[in-house]
Protein backbone atom coordinates (compact mmCIF):
# COMPACT_ATOMS: atom_id res chain seq x y z
CA UNK A 1 0.00 0.00 0.00
CA UNK A 2 1.88 3.24 -0.81
CA UNK A 3 2.15 5.80 1.81
CA UNK A 4 0.59 8.81 -0.83
CA UNK A 5 -2.25 8.67 -3.23
CA UNK A 6 -3.46 4.81 -2.45
CA UNK A 7 -5.99 3.65 -5.49
CA UNK A 8 -9.57 4.34 -3.63
CA UNK A 9 -12.88 3.13 -5.78
CA UNK A 10 -15.84 4.65 -4.29
CA UNK A 11 -18.66 2.16 -5.67
CA UNK A 12 -21.65 4.88 -5.28
CA UNK A 13 -21.87 8.45 -5.13
CA UNK A 14 -21.39 9.83 -1.88
CA UNK A 15 -21.80 13.86 -0.66
CA UNK A 16 -19.51 16.13 -1.95
CA UNK A 17 -17.54 17.32 0.64
CA UNK A 18 -16.41 13.56 1.32
CA UNK A 19 -15.63 12.97 -2.25
CA UNK A 20 -13.60 16.13 -2.15
CA UNK A 21 -11.75 15.27 0.83
CA UNK A 22 -11.18 12.05 -0.48
CA UNK A 23 -9.74 13.41 -3.79
CA UNK A 24 -7.60 15.72 -1.99
CA UNK A 25 -6.37 12.90 0.10
CA UNK A 26 -5.73 10.07 -2.00
CA UNK A 27 -6.34 9.03 -5.75
CA UNK A 28 -9.75 8.47 -5.18
CA UNK A 29 -11.70 6.73 -7.90
CA UNK A 30 -15.83 8.36 -7.74
CA UNK A 31 -18.72 6.77 -9.37
CA UNK A 32 -20.26 10.29 -10.09
CA UNK A 33 -22.89 9.09 -11.80
CA UNK A 34 -23.72 7.30 -9.05
CA UNK A 35 -24.73 4.00 -11.61
CA UNK A 36 -24.51 0.95 -9.33
CA UNK A 37 -21.46 -1.35 -10.06
CA UNK A 38 -22.06 -4.52 -12.24
CA UNK A 39 -20.37 -7.37 -11.20
CA UNK A 40 -17.55 -7.30 -13.43
CA UNK A 41 -16.97 -3.05 -12.47
CA UNK A 42 -16.55 -4.60 -9.06
CA UNK A 43 -14.12 -7.25 -10.08
CA UNK A 44 -12.02 -5.15 -11.65
CA UNK A 45 -12.07 -2.77 -8.79
CA UNK A 46 -11.36 -5.14 -6.52
CA UNK A 47 -8.00 -6.21 -9.00
CA UNK A 48 -7.03 -2.86 -9.44
CA UNK A 49 -7.33 -0.76 -6.15
CA UNK A 50 -5.81 -0.46 -2.26
CA UNK A 51 -8.86 0.06 -0.70
CA UNK A 52 -12.85 -0.70 -1.95
CA UNK A 53 -15.04 1.85 -0.63
CA UNK A 54 -18.45 -0.37 -0.81
CA UNK A 55 -21.70 0.38 0.57
CA UNK A 56 -24.99 -2.12 1.53
CA UNK A 57 -25.83 -2.08 -2.30
CA UNK A 58 -22.45 -4.13 -3.48
CA UNK A 59 -22.33 -7.86 -2.60
CA UNK A 60 -18.60 -8.08 -1.44
CA UNK A 61 -18.81 -11.81 -1.20
CA UNK A 62 -16.19 -14.79 -1.39
CA UNK A 63 -15.76 -15.12 -5.30
CA UNK A 64 -15.90 -11.80 -5.31
CA UNK A 65 -12.68 -11.05 -2.53
CA UNK A 66 -11.37 -14.47 -4.08
CA UNK A 67 -10.89 -12.28 -7.79
CA UNK A 68 -8.97 -9.28 -5.40
CA UNK A 69 -5.72 -8.13 -6.43
CA UNK A 70 -2.41 -8.43 -4.02
CA UNK A 71 -2.94 -4.62 -3.77
CA UNK A 72 -6.37 -4.69 -2.37
CA UNK A 73 -5.43 -4.26 1.69
CA UNK A 74 -8.63 -2.82 3.06
CA UNK A 75 -12.88 -2.40 2.71
CA UNK A 76 -13.73 0.79 4.18
CA UNK A 77 -16.97 0.18 4.10
CA UNK A 78 -19.70 3.01 3.83
CA UNK A 79 -22.26 1.63 6.54
CA UNK A 80 -22.51 0.46 10.10
CA UNK A 81 -23.85 -2.84 8.87
CA UNK A 82 -21.24 -5.17 6.89
CA UNK A 83 -23.55 -8.28 5.93
CA UNK A 84 -22.84 -7.03 2.71
CA UNK A 85 -18.86 -8.22 2.80
CA UNK A 86 -17.93 -11.80 4.21
CA UNK A 87 -16.12 -10.22 6.47
CA UNK A 88 -14.06 -13.84 7.01
CA UNK A 89 -12.76 -14.09 3.70
CA UNK A 90 -11.72 -10.37 3.43
CA UNK A 91 -9.87 -11.40 6.61
CA UNK A 92 -8.48 -14.68 5.46
CA UNK A 93 -6.87 -12.87 2.77
CA UNK A 94 -5.48 -10.23 4.82
CA UNK A 95 -7.74 -7.68 4.06
CA UNK A 96 -8.60 -5.08 6.75
CA UNK A 97 -12.41 -4.42 6.94
CA UNK A 98 -14.05 -1.46 8.58
CA UNK A 99 -17.37 0.20 8.94
CA UNK A 100 -19.04 3.41 10.23
CA UNK A 101 -20.89 2.99 13.37
CA UNK A 102 -21.77 5.94 16.02
CA UNK A 103 -22.40 8.85 13.62
CA UNK A 104 -25.50 7.32 12.13
CA UNK A 105 -27.06 6.13 15.58
CA UNK A 106 -29.30 9.15 16.43
CA UNK A 107 -30.69 9.63 12.86
CA UNK A 108 -31.92 5.68 12.64
CA UNK A 109 -33.27 5.80 16.22
CA UNK A 110 -35.42 8.89 14.99
CA UNK A 111 -36.48 6.90 12.32
CA UNK A 112 -37.58 4.07 13.84
CA UNK A 113 -39.22 5.95 16.63
CA UNK A 114 -41.71 7.88 13.73
CA UNK A 115 -42.66 3.86 13.10
CA UNK A 116 -42.92 3.26 15.97
CA UNK A 117 -45.51 6.36 16.01
CA UNK A 118 -46.64 6.41 12.43
CA UNK A 119 -48.32 2.66 12.70
CA UNK A 120 -50.38 2.84 15.69
CA UNK A 121 -51.52 6.11 14.66
CA UNK A 122 -52.40 5.93 11.24
CA UNK A 123 -49.96 8.84 10.20
CA UNK A 124 -49.28 7.75 6.42
CA UNK A 125 -52.55 6.70 6.18
CA UNK A 126 -53.98 9.96 7.52
CA UNK A 127 -51.87 11.98 4.95
CA UNK A 128 -52.94 10.07 2.17
CA UNK A 129 -56.29 10.88 2.99
CA UNK A 130 -55.74 14.27 2.27
CA UNK A 131 -52.91 14.67 -0.03
CA UNK A 132 -53.92 11.73 -2.58
CA UNK A 133 -57.38 10.90 -2.33
CA UNK A 134 -58.70 14.85 -1.06
CA UNK A 135 -61.51 12.39 0.70
CA UNK A 136 -61.48 14.51 3.55
CA UNK A 137 -65.10 15.12 5.34
CA UNK A 138 -64.47 16.63 8.18
CA UNK A 139 -63.56 16.18 11.50
CA UNK A 140 -65.70 12.91 13.29
CA UNK A 141 -65.36 11.36 16.59
CA UNK A 142 -64.94 8.03 15.74
CA UNK A 143 -62.88 8.11 12.39
CA UNK A 144 -59.51 7.49 12.08
CA UNK A 145 -58.65 6.30 15.71
CA UNK A 146 -55.47 4.10 16.13
CA UNK A 147 -54.13 3.30 19.43
CA UNK A 148 -52.24 4.81 22.02
CA UNK A 149 -48.49 4.03 22.17
CA UNK A 150 -48.18 5.99 25.74
CA UNK A 151 -48.19 2.90 28.94
CA UNK A 152 -47.53 -0.01 26.22
CA UNK A 153 -44.93 -1.87 26.25
CA UNK A 154 -42.02 -1.94 23.82
CA UNK A 155 -39.56 -5.07 22.95
CA UNK A 156 -36.60 -4.08 21.02
CA UNK A 157 -34.84 -6.41 20.01
CA UNK A 158 -30.45 -6.07 19.56
CA UNK A 159 -29.53 -3.47 22.75
CA UNK A 160 -26.75 -2.14 20.91
CA UNK A 161 -26.06 1.41 20.44
CA UNK A 162 -29.49 1.81 17.85
CA UNK A 163 -31.30 -0.26 20.17
CA UNK A 164 -30.18 1.69 23.39
CA UNK A 165 -31.13 5.00 21.58
CA UNK A 166 -34.48 4.02 20.63
CA UNK A 167 -34.73 2.88 24.10
CA UNK A 168 -34.21 6.65 25.34
CA UNK A 169 -36.64 8.42 23.28
CA UNK A 170 -39.27 5.87 23.32
CA UNK A 171 -39.28 5.85 27.37
CA UNK A 172 -39.65 10.03 26.46
CA UNK A 173 -43.05 9.14 25.12
CA UNK A 174 -44.06 6.67 28.16
CA UNK A 175 -43.08 3.23 26.57
CA UNK A 176 -41.92 0.66 29.13
CA UNK A 177 -38.72 -1.04 28.08
CA UNK A 178 -38.10 -4.34 27.37
CA UNK A 179 -35.36 -6.29 25.94
CA UNK A 180 -33.74 -8.99 23.93
CA UNK A 181 -29.93 -9.14 23.66
CA UNK A 182 -27.11 -12.15 23.45
CA UNK A 183 -26.25 -10.46 26.86
CA UNK A 184 -28.42 -8.23 29.52
CA UNK A 185 -27.07 -4.31 28.90
CA UNK A 186 -25.06 -2.94 31.29
CA UNK A 187 -26.84 -2.58 35.20
CA UNK A 188 -26.42 1.33 34.65
CA UNK A 189 -27.65 1.24 31.56
CA UNK A 190 -30.47 -0.96 32.60
CA UNK A 191 -31.45 1.17 35.35
CA UNK A 192 -31.25 4.45 33.47
CA UNK A 193 -33.96 2.98 30.74
CA UNK A 194 -35.95 1.04 33.33
CA UNK A 195 -35.22 -1.91 30.91
CA UNK A 196 -36.59 -5.50 31.60
CA UNK A 197 -34.26 -7.77 30.03
CA UNK A 198 -35.47 -10.86 28.51
CA UNK A 199 -32.99 -13.93 27.85
CA UNK A 200 -35.88 -15.92 25.79
CA UNK A 201 -36.85 -13.84 23.00
CA UNK A 202 -40.30 -16.37 22.29
CA UNK A 203 -41.37 -15.08 26.53
CA UNK A 204 -40.92 -11.60 25.37
CA UNK A 205 -42.34 -11.80 21.94
CA UNK A 206 -45.28 -12.92 23.32
CA UNK A 207 -45.86 -10.01 25.96
CA UNK A 208 -44.91 -6.99 23.76
CA UNK A 209 -47.24 -4.33 22.04
CA UNK A 210 -44.59 -3.03 19.89
CA UNK A 211 -41.37 -5.13 18.35
CA UNK A 212 -38.52 -2.96 17.45
CA UNK A 213 -35.46 -4.98 16.01
CA UNK A 214 -32.45 -3.14 16.31
CA UNK A 215 -29.74 -6.38 15.64
CA UNK A 216 -27.26 -6.78 13.35
CA UNK A 217 -28.24 -9.11 10.25
CA UNK A 218 -25.78 -12.34 11.16
CA UNK A 219 -25.81 -15.84 9.87
CA UNK A 220 -27.70 -15.89 13.87
CA UNK A 221 -30.37 -13.18 12.80
CA UNK A 222 -31.08 -14.22 9.69
CA UNK A 223 -35.30 -14.89 9.59
CA UNK A 224 -35.34 -14.72 13.71
CA UNK A 225 -38.70 -13.61 13.21
CA UNK A 226 -40.02 -16.68 10.97
CA UNK A 227 -43.73 -17.60 11.32
CA UNK A 228 -43.48 -19.44 14.35
CA UNK A 229 -41.89 -16.72 16.18
CA UNK A 230 -44.87 -14.54 14.75
CA UNK A 231 -47.51 -16.11 15.72
CA UNK A 232 -46.52 -15.94 19.64
CA UNK A 233 -46.94 -11.86 18.77
CA UNK A 234 -50.27 -10.54 20.49
CA UNK A 235 -52.57 -9.95 17.57
CA UNK A 236 -52.85 -6.56 18.34
CA UNK A 237 -49.11 -6.26 18.36
CA UNK A 238 -47.04 -3.85 15.92
CA UNK A 239 -43.29 -5.04 14.68
CA UNK A 240 -41.24 -1.90 13.41
CA UNK A 241 -37.84 -2.91 11.73
CA UNK A 242 -34.99 -0.62 11.02
CA UNK A 243 -32.42 -3.06 10.75
CA UNK A 244 -32.20 -5.29 8.05
CA UNK A 245 -34.48 -6.98 6.37
CA UNK A 246 -33.33 -10.88 6.07
CA UNK A 247 -34.06 -10.66 10.29
CA UNK A 248 -37.72 -11.02 9.67
CA UNK A 249 -39.12 -13.84 6.90
CA UNK A 250 -41.07 -11.29 4.59
CA UNK A 251 -43.19 -13.82 3.31
CA UNK A 252 -44.30 -14.98 6.79
CA UNK A 253 -44.55 -11.44 8.27
CA UNK A 254 -47.44 -10.74 5.10
CA UNK A 255 -49.16 -13.88 5.99
CA UNK A 256 -49.00 -12.58 9.42
CA UNK A 257 -50.36 -9.31 8.61
CA UNK A 258 -53.39 -11.25 6.41
CA UNK A 259 -54.45 -13.40 9.31
CA UNK A 260 -54.37 -11.05 11.15
CA UNK A 261 -51.80 -12.67 13.73
CA UNK A 262 -50.19 -8.96 14.08
CA UNK A 263 -51.75 -5.60 13.83
CA UNK A 264 -49.48 -3.62 11.34
CA UNK A 265 -45.39 -3.17 10.63
CA UNK A 266 -43.33 -0.16 9.86
CA UNK A 267 -40.74 -1.25 7.79
CA UNK A 268 -37.74 0.78 6.48
CA UNK A 269 -36.08 -2.11 5.41
CA UNK A 270 -36.53 -5.10 2.87
CA UNK A 271 -35.36 -9.02 2.72
CA UNK A 272 -34.50 -8.28 -1.42
CA UNK A 273 -34.12 -4.77 -1.71
CA UNK A 274 -35.18 -2.59 -3.62
CA UNK A 275 -37.80 -5.59 -4.34
CA UNK A 276 -40.86 -5.20 -1.98
CA UNK A 277 -42.97 -8.16 -1.48
CA UNK A 278 -46.33 -6.93 -3.31
CA UNK A 279 -48.09 -8.59 -0.49
CA UNK A 280 -47.04 -5.79 1.59
CA UNK A 281 -48.16 -2.97 -0.47
CA UNK A 282 -51.12 -1.11 -0.56
CA UNK A 283 -52.20 -1.74 2.99
CA UNK A 284 -53.19 0.69 5.78
CA UNK A 285 -51.81 -1.09 8.93
CA UNK A 286 -48.22 -1.41 6.74
CA UNK A 287 -45.58 1.64 6.74
CA UNK A 288 -43.09 1.20 4.09
CA UNK A 289 -40.09 3.46 3.86
CA UNK A 290 -37.09 3.24 1.20
CA UNK A 291 -34.20 2.35 3.42
CA UNK A 292 -33.44 5.69 4.96
CA UNK A 293 -32.89 5.15 8.57
CA UNK A 294 -29.67 7.22 8.50
CA UNK A 295 -30.33 9.39 5.30
CA UNK A 296 -29.51 12.99 6.81
CA UNK A 297 -26.76 15.04 5.51
CA UNK A 298 -25.78 14.71 8.89
CA UNK A 299 -24.89 11.41 8.98
CA UNK A 300 -24.06 10.72 5.52
CA UNK A 301 -21.57 13.25 6.09
CA UNK A 302 -20.19 11.98 9.29
CA UNK A 303 -20.04 8.85 7.38
CA UNK A 304 -18.18 9.72 4.88
CA UNK A 305 -15.91 11.14 7.26
CA UNK A 306 -15.55 8.18 9.43
CA UNK A 307 -14.48 6.30 6.07
CA UNK A 308 -11.86 8.91 5.29
CA UNK A 309 -10.27 8.36 8.74
CA UNK A 310 -10.24 4.85 8.51
CA UNK A 311 -8.75 5.01 5.24
CA UNK A 312 -6.01 7.73 6.16
CA UNK A 313 -4.92 5.96 9.33
CA UNK A 314 -4.62 2.58 7.69
CA UNK A 315 -2.37 4.21 5.35
CA UNK A 316 -0.40 5.79 7.68
CA UNK A 317 0.33 2.03 9.44
CA UNK A 318 -1.93 2.40 12.17
CA UNK A 319 -4.85 0.62 13.40
CA UNK A 320 -8.08 2.18 11.89
CA UNK A 321 -10.57 3.24 14.61
CA UNK A 322 -13.84 1.27 13.63
CA UNK A 323 -11.86 -2.45 12.52
CA UNK A 324 -14.47 -5.10 11.78
CA UNK A 325 -13.59 -8.61 13.11
CA UNK A 326 -15.04 -11.81 11.86
CA UNK A 327 -17.47 -12.82 14.37
CA UNK A 328 -18.81 -16.62 14.95
CA UNK A 329 -21.92 -16.31 14.36
C1 LIG B 1 -26.60 2.86 5.38
C2 LIG B 1 -27.36 1.18 7.10
O1 LIG B 1 -27.05 3.96 4.71
O2 LIG B 1 -25.21 1.78 7.88
C3 LIG B 1 -26.06 0.92 7.77
O3 LIG B 1 -25.87 -0.22 8.25
O4 LIG B 1 -28.23 0.41 7.17
C4 LIG B 1 -27.67 2.38 6.29
O5 LIG B 1 -28.18 3.33 7.13
C5 LIG B 1 -26.15 1.83 4.40
O6 LIG B 1 -25.83 0.62 5.01
C6 LIG B 1 -24.99 2.33 3.62
O7 LIG B 1 -24.15 1.30 3.16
Amino acid sequence: MPHSKPIVTVTRKLPDIVETRMRELFNTHLNIEDVAMSREALEQAVADSHVLVPTVTDRIDADLIAKAGDDLKLIANFGAGVDNIDVEAAHAKGITVTNTPNVLTEDTADLTMALILAVPRRVTEGAQIITEDNQWQGWAPTWMMGHRIHGKRLGIIGMGRIGQAVAQRAKAFGLSIHYHNRNPANPAIEEELEATYWDSLDQMLARMDIVSVNCPHTPATYHLLNARRLKLMKPEAYIVNTARGEIIDEVALSKAIDDGEIAGAGLDVFENEPAVNPKLLGRPNVVLLPHMGSATIESRTEMGEKVVINIRSFVDGNAPPDRVLPTDD
